[in-house]
């Protein structure tokens, strides 16, 4: 039996798009697994009514395929499904980790994101390693197809949650399929800021680089009160505020001294709307861990 905690993670960071990602301290899904002959799933914890239990279904069932390693798979959610915070993705992780651990496999971490990647995609319908990455890896990951670049930044994060669910199918549907040089332009300034912000641990560089005049705009509808939040959480100090992940979770980077604040605002300006809403104040945190 093997139990691998995976955590939550937070995606695109506004500027980069299906490309950037990091692991957050908290919260986090646990699965355990055992040898069986057939693969079955149970899922209990946060929003288990909506994850299917189903193995083809499942995003640790489609891992347990992958890896041809067949087992009953215990799934203990953390992380609220359709929330913007990885959640299908931290299942994913965590499974193709003790799985390849149950297994004896030997693929490395590095290796394990293409097969996470699998499932990922049982869940939002395409390929996209930027939840999967920063859950197996942990820190701020950088995904490309030929792999993925790690920095192990320190950073204050808030993600505040409203009671609002997302899939992300829906949200890639918004995203534009073309845009323009000035907004190109835009976005690769902001995107190389950002990683310069995170290779500094600097919370005013990072905040600035979430800035993105393509997808989160287009997004932001989908977000009841989004504009809102945003300016909630910069009054009360964050560097930036951006969409996390296909959203509805809102991100915003703060300093340590401002975190409470911002969290506490952030949640103020959902309810102002009407909106409940709860706030986790968190860093940027480590990869999947063997219990
Ligand atoms: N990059 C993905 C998206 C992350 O924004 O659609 C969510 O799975």
């Amino acid at each position: 039996m093997v139990t691998v905690r995976a955590p939550a993670t937070t995606a695109n960071l506004g500027s980069g798009y299906d490309t950037f990602g990091a692991a957050l301290e908290r919260p986090a899904d646990e699965v355990t697994v055992q040898r069986a002959t057939e693969t079955t799933l149970t899922v209990t914890g946060a929003g288990a009514e909506y994850v299917p239990e189903a193995p083809t279904e499942n995003t640790a069932g489609v891992v347990a395929a992958t890896l041809d390693a067949p087992a009953t798979i215990e799934i203990r959610k953390g992380i609220r499904p359709a929330s913007g915070l990885g959640s299908s993705a931290a299942s994913a992780a965590a499974a193709a980790v003790a799985l390849n651990e149950l297994y004896d496999r030997g693929y490395s971490r590095a290796e394990l994101v293409s097969v996470a990647a699998e499932g990922e995609a049982a869940a939002s319908g395409e390929v996209h390693a930027d939840n999967v990455a920063p859950a197996l890896l942990g820190g701020f990951t950088v995904t490309r197809p030929d792999g993925t670049t790690v920095v192990d930044a320190e950073l204050s994060l808030v993600v505040c949650l409203p009671a609002q669910p997302i899939s992300t199918r829906e949200a890639r549907q918004v995203v534009p399929s073309s845009l323009s040089m000035d907004d190109h332009v835009e976005t690769v300034r902001n995107a190389a800021t950002l990683t310069v912000g995170m290779c500094r641990s600097d919370p005013a560089l990072v905040g600035r680089g979430l800035d993105d005049p393509v997808v989160t705009p287009a997004r932001a509808a989908l977000v009841d009160a989004y504009d809102a939040v945003r300016e909630a959480a910069t009054r009360a100090g964050a560097t930036g505020v951006t969409i996390s992940g296909s959203g509805p979770g809102v991100l915003a980077v703060t300093r340590p001294t401002d975190q409470r604040a911002v969290a506490s605002a952030m949640v103020d300006g959902f309810e102002r709307a009407g909106i409940d809403a709860r706030a986790i104040q968190t860093g940027v945190g480590d990869g999947a861990t063997i219990r």
